[in-house]
């Protein structure tokens, strides 16, 4: 066994980090993807060795020759999956966005339980798990990510084979009176407690996991407090964690002081008369809450004579799962909603609503970021969402105010110091942005520079490593009860009992 330091690593996960486009004479291109996680994980692949597998998102010829290049480039190995048309409209499109995707952000409505999907997700996550047969010893961690590929464990396992196993759910995951309504319930969970440790983005996600764990297993116990606890179950032990994922903090506020990004966001700012601008930046999804965003800025203005010509809302929503008619529909709606905001308010010079569908190129975004006063970040529910941390690295000058919604993960880190709302509750949301436009600079500031330290604290890089060190260590001992990675905020460690009301403490079996 070698020593843990020197285990090689490998990634799995749905898509690669690579972004496959074509060039000027119609050549397949690929560059790195622009996630945190790839930022995190691409030095630790590059230092230990390793391999990205994941799907390239296209089944066109020439992939594998793309990939093989800029593997090169990488430092690291790049191993596309192939997936047939029929695989991936039965496993992505079904199974994980149909079913999956909606189920875990608790929205029943648009689940689709078609057995074919079913069929669909385990023989694609067994292409994965042949991937990862291929390319990892039994010496190495291989690190499995999100809800498309929680069968891997089993299937690596079935194939006889036993590396170090880790999976890290990005998405939150449901009470267990929703996830029980999976047919293929017992068959899920029990495939992920043949991980060795299971990383949970919060606290409540990890309790619900255990819920569902102890309703279908009565006899599991669990072990020990804190960020890692240990689930027995027939004499098999699974670790289970609480990491909330991170942004490479030093990289967006460098970006955000870099004198080209700071003329932008002046340019913003002089663009709008210096109004105060509320920001807004959502891939397109149901779960985003943009519908209720606009419900609540319409509200604002009828309520609060004060705030017509003085607020802006600037909205990004970045292209996504565009073939899914739902989407599509989604879309309408939002545009139809900017069109009777801006129809019932504007006058000459100012509209209420300036609506990009695009998206912004990196520095862009960051000037937009530095340039506002208010992000709102109201998601109906979310794993973590970065766009919360991301807007807050780039607040250099410290004087935005960041409304979060009590419903996105990252709700457990920040929501001493940011202005908390119930993203369906219109009123509430209104009143936020009307107390947010009258908040006096000195609260403004102290709050900002409160969430700015969390942050700062709690990067990405810091994330690798308390996933990597609880998925390498062999005594649950090794884990203090506060250690440095969970609780970026120590008072907030809701197994003081001093938490937020939707992260009760933990229950202990
Ligand atoms: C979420 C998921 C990711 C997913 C991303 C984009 O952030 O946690 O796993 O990749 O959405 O969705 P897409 O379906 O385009 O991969």
């Amino acid at each position: 066994m070698p020593n843990d330091k020197k285990r090689r690593f490998i990634v799995l996960s749905n898509r690669l980090p690579i972004a496959v486009g074509r060039g000027p004479d119609g050549e397949l291109t690929a560059s790195q993807g622009a996630g945190g996680l790839v930022t995190a994980l691409a030095p630790v692949l590059g230092n230990r060795g390793g391999a990205w597998i994941g799907w390239p998102g296209t089944s066109e010829k020439g992939v594998t020759a793309l990939c093989r290049n800029f593997s090169r480039q990488a430092g690291y190995f790049l191993r596309p999956v192939s997936l047939t048309e029929a695989e991936v409209e039965g496993f992505y499109r079904g199974f994980s966005n149909e079913i999956l995707w909606p189920l875990f952000h608790e929205f029943q409505m648009p689940c689709n339980f078609l057995p074919a999907y079913w069929e669909a997700y385990r023989t694609a996550n067994a292409t994965f798990a042949k991937a990862a047969a291929a390319a990892a010893t039994d010496d190495d961690l291989v690190w499995v990510h999100d809800y498309h590929l929680m069968l891997v464990a089993r299937l690596l396992k079935a194939k006889g084979r036993s590396p170090r196993l880790g999976f890290f759910l990005h998405i939150p995951f449901p009470p267990a009176d929703i996830f029980l309504k999976i047919p293929w319930r017992r068959e899920l969970v029990d495939a992920l407690l043949d991980f060795d440790l299971i990383g949970f983005q919060t606290l409540r996600d990890r309790r619900n996991f255990f819920d569902v764990v102890k309703r279908l297993h009565p006899s599991a116990m669990r072990k020990g407090r804190g960020e890692i606890v240990t689930l027995t179950l027939a004499g098999e032990t699974t670790r289970l964690g609480v990491f909330p994922i991170s942004i490479d903090f030093a990289a967006f506020a460098d970006r955000a002081r870099d004198p080209g990004v700071r003329q932008t966001a002046k340019d913003i700012r002089q663009a709008f008369d210096n109004r105060f601008l509320l920001f807004g930046a959502d891939r397109l999804d149901y779960t985003k809450g943009v519908p209720q965003r606009l419900d609540a800025l319409q509200t604002a203005l009828t309520s609060y004579p004060e705030l017509r010509g003085k607020v802006c809302l600037i909205q990004v929503l970045v292209p996504s799962r565009e073939e899914v008619p739902q989407y599509r529909a989604m879309k309408e709606d939002i545009e139809r909603m900017v069109g009777e905001i801006n129809g019932r308010w504007s006058r000459p010079g100012w509209a209420p609503v300036h609506f990009v569908y695009r998206n912004l190129p990196h520095d862009e975004l960051i000037a937009y970021y530095a340039a506002s006063d208010m992000a709102l970040v109201t998601p109906l529910r979310d794993g973590m969402n970065l766009v919360a941390k991301e807007y807050a690295a780039c607040n250099v000058a410290e004087t935005g105010i960041l409304c979060l919604s009590e419903f996105a993960g990252a709700a457990m880190e920040l929501h001493r110091h940011a202005v908390m709302v119930n993203p369906f509750d219109v009123v509430g949301v209104a009143e936020a942005i009307r107390d947010g436009a009258a908040m006096a600079p000195g609260q403004r500031r102290r709050r900002m520079r409160a969430i700015r330290a969390i942050i700062r604290r709690h990067d990405i890089f810091q994330w690798v490593d308390a996933f990597l060190d609880a998925a390498f260590s062999t005594h649950l001992g090794d884990f203090p009860r506060q250690s440095a990675g969970a609780w970026a905020d120590p008072e907030a460690d809701p197994e003081a009992g001093q938490g937020p009301p939707w992260d009760t403490p933990d229950r202990v079996a």
